[in-house]
């Protein structure tokens, strides 16, 4: 008798939903779904605006209550987990975020160390060399006593990034970590999530840039309208039919020159030739749309 071979097999996952409903007053976002966390992975999740994201993030560290379903940590329902553990277990760098008045940005990464203090474990050697380490690893030890309110955009985002890594959790979600950065401070955060799993972190990023998305991630969820319409390698899930299906938008998906991972190419618009005479209207226009 043989086994089953591995590619039917689920990979590991420590952390995954199963018939997971959730949303907000009467307004279901997130019905039936099942989702798995591959170990190990930099998975990403994409999908329109509005899809659900951010909410499926939030479901997964216990920010939202499922109405329905649930989620398993190591098997055990996260609705019965201490807090303080599941914060050592899942870090969350949420979407939007508002600083405490006047604090500096090493008080506020220090703060990612709060799930591992206690009554009987006060600050210690250890969380300092946390603090520092994410501090260093996102660029920001120039910065430290400068208050955060008082930072660009992109610096703000990269303390945020530093409080979740000071957290120093074997699971770590990031939702939308490369808004408000340049391209430069975008590719710094995607490969220091790299250099973070191959380290043995699960890391989990909510991205828009698909291509970006394409090529970072092991694993890739589709959400849209809060059900996972596709998932697996990039080569396997990016297709013109997918954009086209998910987003909207027509386009070519070629092999990125660099990667060989999917690259998406959208049309060019086709707008009228402004010296043209005015088009009839009638059928003519309506071609002309339907090129797009
Ligand atoms: N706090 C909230 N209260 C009510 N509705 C919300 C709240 N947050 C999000 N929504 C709604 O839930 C849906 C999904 O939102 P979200 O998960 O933030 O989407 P995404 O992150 O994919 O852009 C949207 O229609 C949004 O308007
Ligand atoms: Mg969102």
């Amino acid at each position: 008798m043989t086994r089953p071979t591995s590619s039917v097999d689920p990979a590991p996952s420590r952390l995954h939903a199963t018939s997971l409903s959730t949303g907000y007053g009467d307004r279901r976002i997130i019905d039936d779904l099942d989702v798995r966390i591959p170990d190990g992975s930099f998975t990403v999740i994409i999908g329109p605006n509005g899809c659900g994201k951010s909410t499926l993030l939030r479901s997964l560290v216990r920010l939202l209550k499922p109405t329905g379903g649930s989620v398993l940590l190591d098997g055990t329902d996260i609705a019965h987990t201490r807090s303080k553990e599941l914060a050592r277990q899942i870090g969350l760098l949420p979407q939007t975020s508002i600083a405490p008045e006047g604090i500096t940005v090493i008080d506020l990464v220090s703060r990612g160390r709060h799930p591992h203090q206690s009554a009987l474990k006060r600050w210690s050697e250890h969380d300092e060399r946390a603090v520092q380490k994410a501090l260093t690893r996102t660029g920001l030890a120039d910065l430290t006593t400068r208050v955060v309110d008082e930072l660009s955009g992109g610096q703000r985002q990269r303390v945020w990034i530093a409080m979740a890594l000071a957290q120093d959790t074997p699971i770590l979600l990031l939702d939308e970590p490369t808004t408000y950065l340049d391209i430069s401070h975008q590719i710094d955060v995607l490969d220091l999530c790299t250099s973070l799993q191959r380290e043995g972190r699960t890391l989990v990023a909510v991205l828009h840039d698909l291509n970006q998305a394409a090529r970072y991630a092991t694993h890739l969820i589709v959400l849209d309208q809060g059900r996972i319409i596709a998932e697996g390698a990039p080569t396997d899930v990016v297709t013109a039919d997918l954009v086209r299906d998910v987003f909207g938008v027509g386009a070519r998906v070629i092999p990125d020159p660099e990667t060989n991972t999917p690259l998406i190419v959208p049309h060019a618009p086709v707008f009228p030739d402004p010296g043209a005479h005015p088009a009839p209207a009638g059928p003519s226009t309506a071609l002309m749309e339907g090129t797009r």
